[in-house]
């Protein structure tokens, strides 16, 4: 059994984490911190997962520092994750950290978006971007992974195939978010008379997630655009973007690029051009899971793309991806604790 410390396990993705562990069989939680609520049972912050952990307790931060353990899952905002990266690995534990402290690699890209006086340079070098579809061979073995945005995977599960093939001229996407992302702090907009039934842009034309795609698809920043607009949801993320394509194509080599990208991805999945309403995914049809799904149309020009693609945002989007890495890293089958059906109708 790999032994595991949840750090920010009151969050929604330590909440998620402790879900998908709960059925792993391969890693058995020892421990979960909370700065607010060390000392009580972890129900009743989660109260769904009581019969999974009955007896567990919250740890203080401080406590955690001594636990043995084999691997860390850092779910705390960013700015806060990455010292604790760098103890954990110090005591020899691998690390996966869900914040986007490490997920940056170029100093100047991640100081732009992030501000200044973050993880060392040193440590961001250690670090592998967590998404293992893009990732998997550097993933197994290490010791260190980030984690990944949840709008930023959206994009890139959706678009790798394109950017690979030089096709990517000029994207504006926009990603229909759900409340979720926020975490379980509220917030002012987020509080659910204002937030339920909202349909209301957040960000019109940057979010710190594309900065996650640039670095993954290799854009530069005057090619994309990224719009983000707060839906009637409280999990899941439908991104759609329109592309400009470097050259004129035809819909049946589309298919051949993206079957191909696809081809053994156990959680990438396409949707079929027929019936029209199941061309473009819905996230009820991921919710639950760590599947992501994509699918496009052709404009009839062979240069307007239209790429549509849905996950789960704590899934494939945070907890799901990092289990997924934390699975290659110490040796396991990538898919173990991962492979759930949707929730349908949910
Ligand atoms: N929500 C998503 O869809 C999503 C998707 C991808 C990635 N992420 C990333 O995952 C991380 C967690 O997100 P979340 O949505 O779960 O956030 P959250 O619900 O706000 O949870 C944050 C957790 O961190 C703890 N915490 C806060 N400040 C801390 C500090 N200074 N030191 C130690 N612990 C601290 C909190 O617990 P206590 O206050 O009890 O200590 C809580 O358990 C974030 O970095 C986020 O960017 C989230």
């Amino acid at each position: 059994m790999i032994r595991v410390v949840i750090w920010g396990g009151t969050g929604l993705a330590g909440g998620e984490l402790l879900r998908l562990l709960a059925g792993h069989g391969g890693m058995e939680v020892v421990a979960v911190t909370s700065r607010r609520r060390a000392g009580q049972p972890l129900w009743t912050v989660h109260p769904h997962l009581r019969p999974d952990y009955p007896e567990m307790l919250f740890i203080s931060p401080d406590e955690a520092e001594a636990v043995e353990a084999d691997l860390a899952f850092l779910a705390l905002p960013h700015g806060s994750a990455f010292p604790v990266a760098s103890r954990c690995l110090d005591r020899g534990l691998k690390v996966v950290d869900l914040s986007a402290d490490l997920r940056l690699h170029d100093g100047a890209l991640r100081a732009a978006w992030y501000g200044a006086g973050g993880a060392p340079q040193e440590l961001v070098d250690r670090a592998v971007y967590g998404l293992p579809e893009l990732h998997r061979d550097e993933l197994a073995g290490a010791d260190l992974a980030s984690g990944v945005g949840c709008n930023a995977t959206a994009l890139n599960v959706a678009l790798f195939p394109l950017a690979r093939a030089g096709l990517l001229e000029e994207v504006r996407a926009e990603c229909r978010v759900g409340s979720s992302e926020g975490g379980a702090t509220p917030s002012e907009g987020g509080h659910h008379p204002f937030r339920s039934r909202a349909l209301r842009v957040i960000e019109p034309f940057r979010h710190r997630h594309m900065a996650e795609a640039l670095q993954e698809l290799n854009l530069d920043a005057a090619r994309l655009t990224l719009t983000m607009t707060a839906v009637e949801l409280v999990r899941g993320i439908q991104m759609a973007a329109q592309i400009r394509l470097a050259e004129k194509v035809r819909e049946a080599d589309l298919w051949k690029l993206y079957r191909r990208a696809f081809d053994g991805e156990f959680f990438l999945h396409l949707t079929p051009a027929r019936p029209s309403h199941l061309r473009f995914p819905d996230p009820r049809l991921v919710l639950g899971s760590n599947r992501a799904l994509v699918g496009f149309a052709l404009h009839d020009d062979g240069r307007r793309l239209l790429v549509v693609s849905a996950i789960d945002n704590l899934i494939k989007g945070a907890a799901g991806s990092a289990l997924q890495s934390a699975n290659l890293m110490t040796g396991l089958d990538e898919r173990r604790g991962l492979d759930l059906r949707p929730c349908y109708p949910a």
